[in-house]
């Protein structure tokens, strides 16, 4: 049986809980927990450019808010130093007008799909300070500043933390040091005062960077720079270990004490062993029984095992609706999944 039918299957329960006479009719996802917090998915371009009417029909349907897969990466929308490249991110903002969703802009600082131009001079070297906050302000006010009034708030700075809580060393952080964070969120603030601004990041539930990161929200807020959420990406196992879910309560814990809202930016939940950790999308890995054991679809004791681990994910992030804002699903159906 595939995932997303499960995920709707696990969902079904909590939405018979809802009492509107349409979703008695036609149970959505978004009917399940709409006095909870925005649900969505990330959607890819083929989806966006209309040509997956299957992917189209399921997000329509059962969302209220999308996350762009890809196209608004600074690779994507912004190739050359002096081009940027509009089609797809206008059609992105498009879909979630005419389904009237909360859109959310993803991502504007990271250092993975970073346009290759971006922190070098003519001859290969990294540019200076004052010419990388240059790239940054015009990067970022122009793609902020295009769909102003029309994104509900931005992934400012994805994946700046090593899971031991120190920075990483991105281009941005070595030619910056931390100052390049503020910046960014003061540039995108600049351009879009109404705009919600959010930093983002995986492996939330490791307590150094968890920490960390309520530190940097701290010191943002203390500094008067508008942030409005932490993003925990969550691409995790059908294993209840992995990670412990009183790891995601810590972390729901920790988040809300700062006063900003946690979002669920990125879930999924495998139901295949894991073959690393962290995100590189350039790894590829030989197909083996090891890594896909069930080639002809699930077992029921497997389908059982996710279809549980879902739940409990659900119930968690329902019962503390209170400190969530948004919950995202990375991917429509499995096959855009991790
Ligand atoms: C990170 C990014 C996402 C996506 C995934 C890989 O989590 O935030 O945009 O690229 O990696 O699927």
């Amino acid at each position: 049986m595939k995932k997303s039918i499960l995920a709707l299957a696990a969902i079904a329960l909590l939405a018979s809980c809802s009492s509107s006479k349409e979703e008695q009719a036609q149970p959505t996802i978004k009917g399940a927990f709409q006095d909870d917090f925005l649900v969505g998915a990330a959607i890819d371009v083929p989806l966006i450019m209309g040509e997956d009417p299957k992917a189209d029909s399921i997000v329509a349907l059962h969302y209220n808010s999308i996350v762009p897969e890809n196209c608004m990466k600074s690779m994507e929308i912004h190739p050359e130093k002096d081009r940027y490249f509009w089609d797809e991110a206008d059609a992105y903002v498009k879909y979630g007008q005419d389904h009237n969703m909360a859109i959310i802009g993803h991502c504007l600082i990271w250092h993975a799909q970073l346009s290759p131009w971006f922190p070098y001079d003519e001859n290969g070297k990294y540019v200076d300070k004052e010419e990388m906050k240059a790239r940054m302000k015009d990067h970022i006010q122009t793609v902020v500043g295009r769909y102003k009034g029309k994104i509900k708030g931005w992934d400012v700075v994805n994946e700046c933390i090593e899971d031991d809580g120190t920075w990483r060393h991105t281009p941005f952080y070595d030619i910056l040091g931390e100052e390049f964070l503020p910046l960014a969120f003061q540039y995108a603030h600049e351009a879009d005062p109404d705009a919600e601004l959010y930093l983002n990041d995986y492996s939330m539930y490791k307590p150094a960077k968890r920490d960390k990161y309520v530190e940097i929200i701290n010191d943002l807020k203390k500094r008067g720079i508008r942030i409005d959420g932490m993003g925990m990406q969550s691409h995790i196992g059908y294993k209840s270990d992995d990670p412990d879910l009183s790891e995601y309560q810590a972390v729901i814990d920790t988040i809300s004490s700062t006063g900003v809202k946690l979002m669920i930016t990125e879930l999924d939940i495998s139901a295949l062993p894991f073959v690393m950790e962290g995100a590189n999308t350039d790894a590829n890995f030989e197909l083996t029984e090891e890594l896909n054991p069930f080639p002809n679809g699930l077992s029921e004791e497997r389908a059982k095992e996710w279809n549980d681990r879902m739940t409990q994910v659900m119930a968690l992030y329902k019962k503390h609706a209170d400190k969530i804002s948004r919950l995202t699903w990375w991917g429509t159906t499995d096959a855009m999944s991790w």
